[in-house]
């Protein structure tokens, strides 16, 4: 699909922790299966994208959640697939063999109900080609782990550190949005051993059946992806950049990314790579277009290439303290 010059395609190559992806889309665990679901679609590369992080994966292969597992809400989705996977030993023993390493960087996405099995899952993909491992602290679909430990900062830093302990491999950390101080929650994870962050993950909804009275998702309740997320996502990103950039710890911003200008925000708020998920449903190919006005944005503003825009924000002065009515 790529259609780009050289020297655009240069524009957009960034380095993500010591890794090089081609360019700073990221296509986000949960909408691209194990690397391989849009590869049959005609036009579609994952060569278009610097990295694609895989779906959610346990130590135990999971059923996950009873449908209704998804519903469309305006401007987005709720999601409760409740991390339903074959298990790490079947991802790196039969997955992870059929991918193909020259195209992208392939990154794990590992979720669990105890610290033990966070540990063990990210130790079984440090034993594995894996360019990186993302540890999903923030999943609101199942019961144990998840949401539940990337809301308290104590239990967030512990499984970094419990991962930290088995890996070399560079760290993503994804937080929750469904919290009160993701700042304060960066801090600690940084602490811990945290390489890098993926902000945000979805949002805790539900949606009501009005003939039934009964909740659409089997579930009950869901996470929010899509463009209804992108303004909360675009704030959590500035303000865990806040914390970041003292460190040099890069952050991958995501939550309703659909064009160049929304992968734009996302940069200029302290992403240094930016992801993409819900939007692929409806549009496989979307990436290609995104890269192509990335390019067309850093030549008609006079950048010389894409990380001169992350954290470029500039805040309007605001005397007083901050109102919003
Ligand atoms: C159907 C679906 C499944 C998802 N599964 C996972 C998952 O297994 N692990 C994870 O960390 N995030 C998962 N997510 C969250 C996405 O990776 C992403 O963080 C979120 O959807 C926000 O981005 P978007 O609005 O571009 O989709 C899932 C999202 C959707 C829509």
């Amino acid at each position: 699909m790529t259609l780009l010059t050289d020297t655009g395609q240069q524009q957009l190559e960034i380095e993500f922790c010591g890794l090089p992806f081609a360019t700073p889309l990221v296509l986000l665990s949960g909408c691209v299966g194990f690397g391989e679901e849009y590869t049959r679609v005609s036009g579609f590369s994952n060569r278009d994208a610097g990295a694609v992080c895989l779906k959610g994966t346990t130590l135990e292969p999971r059923l996950g959640n009873p449908p209704h597992r998804i519903a469309e809400t305006p401007m987005g989705m709720l999601n409760a697939i409740g991390l339903q996977n074959p298990g790490v030993d079947h991802v790196v023993s039969a997955i992870l063999p059929a991918l193909d390493f020259t195209e992208t960087r392939f990154i794990a996405n590992v979720s669990g109900s105890t610290l033990e099995e966070y540990a063990e899952v990210t130790r079984r993909f440090d034993d594995s080609p894996i360019d990186a491992i993302e540890i999903n602290i923030s999943c609101p679909n199942v019961k144990e782990g998840g949401v539940a430990f990337g809301n308290d900062p104590d239990m967030s830093a512990r499984v970094v550190e419990a991962c930290r302990r088995v890996t070399q491999k560079p760290l993503i950390t994804k937080l929750s949005p469904n919290q009160t101080d993701i700042a304060e929650n960066a801090r600690r994870c940084i602490e811990a051993g945290s390489d890098a962050f993926a902000v945000i993950n979805t949002l805790m909804g539900m949606a009501i059946d009005t003939n039934t009275r009964k909740p659409v998702i089997g579930n009950n309740q869901g996470g929010l992806s899509g463009p209804a997320i992108k303004p909360i996502a675009v704030l959590k990103v500035h303000q865990v950049y806040q914390v970041c950039k003292s460190h040099d710890i890069p952050i991958i911003g995501q939550g309703g990314v659909t064009s160049a200008e929304d992968a734009i925000e996302f940069l200029v708020a302290g992403a240094s790579a930016v992801g993409v998920g819900t939007a692929l449903f409806y549009d496989p190919l979307i990436c290609g277009k995104i890269n192509a006005g990335l390019i067309a944005y850093l030549q008609s503003h006079g950048f010389q290439h894409i990380s001169q825009l992350t954290g470029s924000l500039s805040l309007n002065p605001i005397p007083g303290t901050c109102c919003t009515g």
